[in-house]
């Protein structure tokens, strides 16, 4: 059986950091300090409403955790200007090592899919607009179980609609608590440490393999 591959979206094919360009714009030097806050309020509210199970589209983070930011930064951003940050995030750019891996993953006969929390109409566009889409077979969203990673949940329903079992699936994935839910969660898992200073969290569960890049993948995972 073909190995599937659910590679996480944003953090790992998508630069979040995407927008610090246009928040440079508004924020000069304290635009990188910003989009890092205003990721992490992002995460912290997607986990927040999955124990709370108070659901809502993880785009409702993403603008809560502006709001909360603007607030964190004492910077009046005007309505305007906020949408237009919005729309660059449904559009932020890929990382540079995505599209070589992925063509390269998809020669090997991988079954490819995106697997974010994201609803699946914001994943479809992001990928479209970073010129990635071609090389999935699908998106799967956890909006589809009204629930966020790392609830099991959300990998058990990967599994399902990927028509794949644990030991033949990896998540690939830059962000920490996905590599840990899903390993957890039955699943192996490739941690992509896209910077040094990243840290994995220290609780006794371990990546399967770590890469520093995407193109290093398929060797790691000994496709
Ligand atoms: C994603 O699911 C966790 O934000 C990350 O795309």
């Amino acid at each position: 059986m073909a190995i599937t591959l659910a590679f996480d979206v944003y953090g790992t094919l998508i630069d979040t950091h995407g927008v610090v360009t246009k928040l440079e714009e508004l924020l000069g030097d304290r635009a990188r300090d910003f989009s890092s806050t205003w990721r992490d309020k992002q995460l912290e509210y997607s986990f927040r409403r999955g124990l709370m199970q108070n659901y809502e589209n993880f785009a409702v983070c993403t603008r809560d955790a502006l709001d909360y930011t603007c607030s964190r930064f004492a910077v009046d951003i005007p309505p305007d200007q906020k949408r237009a940050l919005l729309e660059t995030y449904r559009e932020l750019p890929a990382f540079d090592d995505a599209e070589p891996a992925l063509t390269d993953l998809r020669a090997r006969d991988c079954r490819l899919f995106a697997f974010s929390n994201g609803a699946a109409a914001a994943v479809e566009t992001l990928l479209s607009a970073a010129g990635i889409r071609e090389h999935f077979l699908g998106v799967v969203s956890c909006d589809d179980v009204k629930s966020f990673k790392p609830n099991p949940a959300v990998y058990a329903h990967f599994l399902s609609r990927a028509d794949a079992t644990g030991d033949e699936a990896w998540l690939i994935s830059g962000n920490p608590f996905d590599v840990i839910g899903a390993i957890s969660a039955g699943m192996r898992a490739a941690w992509v440490r896209r910077s040094e200073d990243s840290i994995f969290d220290p609780w006794g569960i371990e990546p399967t393999v770590t890469v520093t890049s995407l193109r290093d993948l398929a060797d790691a995972i000994g496709i």
